[in-house]
């Protein structure tokens, strides 16, 4: 059932520039997650005795995503020194939006707002995902649940590496688990691999619905990419469209 209030009546064009740009001036939600998680903590800095560059080390904290809780498992994220991400984060950013919401988002990693906030999805890149849910019904503040493959800001705002994605992976399988969406929709390529297991380029991947794990999967462009090429915009409501009609069953 589509979240009642947010799109317009009668829209349906199919036009997702003509609608952003309509939002422009309207402040989208803020992030929910002080309300819904408390305690928004700055992580634990890594100790000392954390080998730079570890991914594994003995300091690591053993995270079993398939047994363990939803509190513990963002307790252990927000203390992690998994990998060499630990070293120069402000905050950890476990996830915004309603852990009970029908649908997970998965970015790709914390940029600068991010680290300063704790809370994924704040900066530029952020409003357009928020404008996005809401040109099909969605928003973080009831529906949605956000979070993103890694989640500590890598220096520079640079790609994840490999061995960062593989230590952080435990916490996002957790997530995925606990949170029991039932859908889960990718935003960009770091996110759409992850959760296809390919190494796919997102234009290839796009159009089609997946299954993660049994949960239907829909991937489209980052946001950020999308602001760089707007070129993307239809095809990006495109894949709106999709995801609106896996969510409705149709
Ligand atoms: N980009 C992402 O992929 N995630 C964020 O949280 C912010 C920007």
């Amino acid at each position: 059932m589509r979240e009642p209030g947010i799109v317009p009546s009668g829209f349906s064009a199919g036009e997702l520039v003509t609608f952003l740009e309509s939002r422009k001036a309207a402040s989208p939600a803020a992030p929910v997650a002080d309300r819904l998680q408390p305690g928004s903590t700055p992580a634990t800095k890594p100790s000392p005795s954390t080998p730079e560059g570890s991914t594994s080390g003995d300091a690591a904290p053993t995270v079993d995503p398939s047994s363990i809780g939803y509190e513990p498992l963002r307790d252990a994220a927000l203390a992690c020194t998994r990998c060499r991400l630990a070293e120069g984060r402000r905050h950890v950013v476990f996830s915004d939006g309603n852990p009970a919401g029908r649908l997970m988002v998965v970015g790709e990693a914390p940029g600068a707002r991010e680290d300063a906030t704790g809370l994924p999805f704040v900066g530029q890149a952020g409003k357009l995902l928020d404008l996005m849910l809401a040109a099909v019904g969605l928003s973080r503040a009831d529906s949605v649940y956000i979070c993103n493959v890694i989640k500590c800001r890598p220096p520079g705002n640079r790609n994840p590496l490999p061995d960062e994605i593989e230590a952080c992976a435990p916490f996002l399988k957790g997530q995925i688990r606990l949170v029991a969406p039932e859908v889960l929709l990718a935003v960009g390529s770091f996110a759409a691999q992850w959760l296809t297991g390919t190494t796919r380029p997102l234009g290839k991947l796009r159009g089609e619905v997946y299954s993660y794990e049994g949960v239907p999967l829909v991937v489209t462009y980052h946001p950020a990419a999308l602001l760089r090429n707007p070129g993307w915009n239809r095809l990006c409501w495109d894949d709106l469209q999709l995801l609106r009609q896996v969510m409705d069953g149709s």
